[in-house]
């Protein structure tokens, strides 16, 4: 049960600042992504402590193909062996993992695991954890056109392309948390986030956790959401 006003019921993070928590270090870029998934599992701990039932990590963009190869195949590495590593971590907690994104482009290994993940915890419902890989909001409205196009059928409100988005069995995200001080959207869910409250901490993602959270969610309980009516 959570001591807040307001809880959100989905937060979606933007995990930044991974490489310059490494480069602080004289550590590899990939040493700070290993400690993102760190503060990823303690971030989906608190979570589930403070009652959010959706959180979505955007872990690999449509335009993070722009970096190095090593860094990209240390990436798709991380997430591989973390789901394979961790078969109980999830049902133990009831979380339910989810992706959105293209991941046709992924190499076969991280797919296959990703699907066996997605199916272990189908029916697992206390949170809905969603990683975002290979997507962009723009790659993402371009697919659902062409999906819109193929039905051949005249759209007359949001609510049909909503149904056809990545994203059509989250909820819109209430709050959004992007770490690094870094004041910007990068393509993140373009359209779901209209009405989504923001916020942006200097931490580095690395040593985001529940304290880290604890602060967000009261920094949340004191907006006020109007989407766009009048007090
Ligand atoms: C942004 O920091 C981080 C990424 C592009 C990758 C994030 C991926 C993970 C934490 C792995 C996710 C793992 C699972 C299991 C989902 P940056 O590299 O852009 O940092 P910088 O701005 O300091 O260079």
């Amino acid at each position: 049960m959570s001591k807040y006003l307001k809880t959100p019921q989905h937060i979606a993070f933007i995990m930044d600042g991974n490489g310059r928590w490494a480069q602080k270090r004289g550590l590899p870029r990939n040493a700070g992504h290993q400690r993102g998934i760190k503060a990823l599992e303690k971030t989906v701990d608190a979570c589930c402590k403070h009652g959010i039932k959706y959180a979505t990590f955007y872990a690999f963009s449509t335009e993070n193909w722009k970096r190095e190869k090593q860094e990209i195949d240390g990436i798709f590495s991380l997430v591989r062996d973390y789901l394979k590593d961790n078969p109980d971590y999830f049902s133990s907690r009831g979380i339910c993992v989810k992706h959105i994104g293209d991941i046709s482009a992924f190499p076969d290994d991280l797919t296959t695991q990703l699907t066996s993940t997605e199916k272990s915890t189908a029916k697992n419902n206390k949170l809905i954890l969603t990683l975002a890989l290979n997507y962009g909001g723009r790659d993402e409205i371009v697919r659902t056109f062409n999906k819109l196009l193929g039905k051949g059928k005249k759209v007359e409100t949001y609510k049909e392309i909503s149904a056809q988005l990545d994203t059509c069995f989250l909820p819109d995200p209430d709050f959004v948390i992007r770490t690094s001080g870094e004041n910007r959207l990068s393509n993140f869910m373009m359209l779901q986030l209209s009405y989504s409250e923001l916020y942006f901490p200097k931490v580095l993602w690395p040593d985001f956790d529940e304290n880290e959270l604890k602060k967000a969610l009261k920094i949340y309980s004191k907006r006020d959401r109007r989407f766009g009516g009048i007090k």
